[in-house]
């Protein structure tokens, strides 16, 4: 990406920088016990699939090392550019490549990772989510795995609505047309299953969210 022109900072990018950059957020090592549970290490090839501001990014970098490489596909050039500010910092630029881009399809060739991660987006993706899952599927080198992290919709509609409206209260709590509790463990498990993954391991983290790990 060329980092040379800035994209101008709207309100909206700053509440989502805000939103996405919580320091306690970043503090729960979420990312790096997931990389560990897919087997990432040193001179792997990785795909983070709406990285946003970073969030997977950095971790995923640290744990592949100078041998190896994340690449950041995300449709917002602003939060790209915190990405590239972030690595810049960290001293993982060499390390990270990235591309404004969709996620359907994604612009990256066929079977070439070795690791797909993807946090907090297929919410976003709404019924794009089954066709964005297919895509990382096809972007992995057979064996390779697929990381998911996302909000967990529960079996129990009240609970549902109880914690939509928690997040909504928040001072920068996302709008109703990007709600966040939108798969169940079972859609979720369905979505993998027709892409064509194999050994799918998904659990709960902190009740409401959904971590999943899967191989091609
Ligand atoms: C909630 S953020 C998560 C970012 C990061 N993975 C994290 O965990 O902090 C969702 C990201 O997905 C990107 N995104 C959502 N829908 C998209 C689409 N249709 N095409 C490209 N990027 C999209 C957004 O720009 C945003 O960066």
């Amino acid at each position: 990406m060329d980092t040379t022109t800035r994209t101008p900072r709207t309100p909206e990018v700053d509440e989502t920088v805000y939103r996405l950059d919580g320091p306690l957020r970043w503090a729960l090592g979420e990312v790096q016990d997931l990389l560990r549970a897919a087997g990432a290490g040193p001179g792997q090839r990785v795909l983070d699939v709406g990285a946003g501001t970073g969030y997977a990014t950095v971790p995923a970098a640290r744990t592949v090392g100078a041998e190896g490489g994340v690449h950041c596909v995300d449709g917002s050039a602003p939060l790209l550019e915190v990405l590239e500010e972030r690595v810049r910092r960290e001293g993982l630029a060499g390390q990270v490549t990235t591309q404004v881009g969709a996620l359907v399809p994604l612009p990256v060739a066929d079977r070439g990772y070795d690791l797909v991660i993807c946090t907090y987006v297929l919410h976003e993706l709404a019924e794009q989510a089954p066709a964005a899952v297919a895509e990382m599927h096809r972007a992995l080198r057979p064996g390779g795995r697929l990381v998911i992290a996302d909000y967990r919709k529960t079996s129990d509609p009240a609970r549902n609505r109880e914690i939509e409206a928690w997040y909504a209260r928040q001072p920068d709590g996302a709008g109703p047309e990007e709600r966040h509790l939108r798969f169940t463990l079972g859609d979720l498990e369905e979505m993998l299953r027709a892409a064509g993954f194999q050994q799918t391991h998904l659990s709960t983290w902190h009740d409401f969210h959904t971590h999943a790990i899967a191989a091609r």
